[in-house]
C-alpha cells in the first residue's frame, strides 16, 4: 500500500519508519526542510533507540522517502496526520498545525483515498476536519497513538490495541485500515472500531489516566513524608492488587514530557467547552500535585543544606524520562531553574538532552557537565531527577571521594539507599518520610 505521513516529528517519523518496515511504501511529509534532510540520510532528529537503524534499513529499500513538497503525496492511498498539536497559551490544544496540513493536502484527496488523523487533537476536531475532506470524495477516519518515547518502534509495531474511528457504518475505512495493519492483527493484537469523537477521546482519557495514577502516588507520597512512612513499599503493596496494578506508580519528582502535562490540561480546556468542565476539575489537581514535587525538591534541599545560595547542586538527569533526549516539560529543566533562582550553582548531566537542553533552554543558568562524574566534583548536594542506568549504577563508594558532602536526593526513588547509606550518604527521596532511616 501506499502511504504518506504528514508531519514527521516524534509520531511520525516513528510511524513512517515503521509502516516502511512493514512493506508499505512511505513519502514522509515535513514543512521543515533541514528535518526533511537529516531524515532523508537516516538520521532522526531526536534519539529514539532503534530509530536511525530502521530508517536507514527502510530508506535502503527504497520504500521510505521524505520530501517538504505536499504534492509529493498525491500517488498514496491513505494519508497519515501525524502533526503536532502544542498547548496553547490558555492550555487548549493549538490546531494551527494540523488545520494547515489538512488545507494542504485537500488539492491531492479523492475518492477512494483515506486520511487519517494521529495527532491527539480535541474531541470534535475530527468530524470537523471530516466535513472539510468530504468535497473531494475522501473519508477520513482517527486513528490515536500511544506510543512511548525510548520504546515507540515496539509500540508502533507491536501495540497493546488498535483504536480505529469512523464515521457511521465505514466498512470500506475498516478494510483499508486492516490492510495497513495486517501485520500487527495477524500476530492478534486487538482492534477495536469506535466513532471519530470516542477515538478522540480514547488518546486524551488514556494519558489523563496515566497522569492521575502518577499523581496519586505522588499525593500518597506528600502524605507519606508527613507522617514518615515509606510510598515505595504502599506502591508494592497496593500494586499487587490487581484491580490497582504496579505499573505507573512510581513516585517522584512527577511526570513531563511532551504528552501528559499538556493533554490533561487540553482535555480540561475542551471540557469546559463542551460544557463538562465539571467532569475533568479533578485533573487540575493531579496536574497540580505534579508540579508541587518540583517544589518539594528543592525544600527537601533546602532542608538539608539550611541555605542554597552560593551551594553547589549537581542535577543527574535533564531529559523527562530515561532513553530520551526529550526534555519539552521535563521536571529537571523546571528543578534546575528554581535551584538557580534561590542562588544555588547548578551543574546538570545527562547522556543524552544536553543539546536538546541547551537548545531549548537558553535561558537556563546552569553548568553542563559531560558525566556524572564531573557533575558531582566538589558537590554539596546530588540530586537524581532522570532515572537512567548510569545514574543506578552509579557506585556510592567511589562518588563518595569525589563530592563535598554526601548528600544524595533521590528524585525518582531508584538507588538502592541501604547501599548508598552504607558508604557514607545521607539519603533522601521523595515520598519516604524525614529521612531517620538514612541517619
Ligand atoms: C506518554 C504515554 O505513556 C503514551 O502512551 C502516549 O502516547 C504519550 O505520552 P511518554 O510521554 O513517552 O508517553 O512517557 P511515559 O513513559 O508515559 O512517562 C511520562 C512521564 O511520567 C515521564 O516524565 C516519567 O518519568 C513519568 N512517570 C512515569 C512517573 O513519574 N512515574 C511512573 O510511574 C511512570
Amino acid at each position: 500500500m501506499i502511504i504518506s505521513v504528514i508531519g514527521c516529528g516524534y509520531l511520525g517519523a516513528v510511524h513512517a519508519a515503521s509502516m516502511a518496515s512493514l512493506g508499505h511504501d512511505v513519502i514522509g511529509i515535513d514543512v521543515d526542510a533541514r528535518r526533511v534532510e537529516k531524515l532523508a540520510r537516516g538520521e532522526a532528529p531526536f534519539f529514539e533507540p532503534g530509530l536511525d537503524e530502521l530508517l536507514t534499513a527502510t530508506i535502503a529499500t527504497g520504500r521510505l522517502r521524505f520530501s517538504h513538497d505536499m504534492a509529493d503525496i498525491a500517488a498514496a492511498q491513505v494519508h497519515f496526520l501525524a502533526v503536532g498539536t502544542p498547548q496553547s497559551e490558555s492550555g487548549a490544544a493549538d490546531l494551527r498545525y494540523v488545520d494547515a496540513a489538512v488545507a494542504a493536502a485537500i488539492p491531492y484527496l479523492g475518492p477512494g483515498t483515506l486520511l487519517v488523523g494521529k495527532s491527539t487533537v480535541p474531541v470534535g476536531t475530527a468530524d470537523r476536519l471530516a466535513a472539510l475532506v468530504a468535497p473531494t470524495g475522501a473519508a477520513l477516519a482517527w486513528n490515536p497513538e500511544f506510543l512511548r518515547e525510548g520504546h515507540a518502534i515496539q509500540d508502533t509495531l507491536s501495540p497493546d490495541r488498535i483504536v480505529y474511528g469512523v464515521a457511521d457504518g465505514d466498512g470500506t475505512t475498516v478494510g483499508i485500515l486492516d490492510a495497513v495493519y495486517a501485520d500487527a492483527l495477524a500476530r492478534g493484537v486487538s482492534r477495536l472500531v469506535t466513532d471519530l469523537r470516542t477515538a478522540e477521546l480514547v488518546k486524551v482519557a488514556a494519558n489523563a489516566f496515566l497522569a492521575t495514577k502518577i499523581s496519586f502516588i505522588n499525593a500518597m507520597a506528600e502524605i507519606a513524608e508527613k507522617v514518615d512512612a515509606d510510598v515505595v513499599a504502599l506502591a508494592d503493596a497496593i500494586g499487587r492488587d490487581d484491580r490497582i496494578g504496579r505499573r505507573f506508580l512510581n513516585a517522584g519528582v512527577g511526570f513531563g514530557g511532551g504528552c501528559l502535562p499538556k493533554d490533561i490540561r487540553g482535555f480540561i480546556a475542551r471540557s469546559e467547552e463542551v460544557g463538562a468542565g465539571e467532569a475533568t476539575a479533578f485533573l487540575r489537581e493531579v496536574d497540580r500535585i505534579n508540579l508541587r514535587r518540583r517544589d518539594r525538591i528543592v525544600e527537601l534541599l533546602a532542608e538539608e543544606l539550611g541555605e542554597l545560595q552560593g551551594a553547589r547542586i549537581a542535577v543527574l538527569g535533564i531529559a523527562f524520562k530515561p532513553e530520551s533526549d526529550d526534555v519539552r516539560d521535563s521536571p529537571a529543566i523546571d528543578v534546575i531553574g528554581r535551584l538557580h533562582a534561590a542562588g544555588a550553582d547548578v551543574v546538570a548531566t545527562d547522556p543524552r538532552a544536553i543539546e536538546a537542553a541547551r537548545r531549548a533552554h537558553p535561558e537556563l543558568v546552569v553548568e553542563y557537565a559531560a558525566t556524572a562524574r564531573e557533575a558531582m566534583s566538589d558537590a554539596g548536594a546530588v540530586v537524581l531527577l532522570t532515572e537512567w542506568t548510569e545514574f543506578r549504577e552509579l557506585d556510592p563508594v567511589e562518588e563518595r571521594a569525589v563530592v563535598r558532602t554526601p548528600l544524595m536526593i533521590d528524585g525518582r526513588n531508584v538507588l538502592d539507599r541501604e547501599r548508598w547509606i552504607a558508604a557514607g550518604w545521607r539519603v533522601r527521596a521523595l515520598g519516604r518520610g524525614s529521612g531517620a532511616a538514612s541517619r
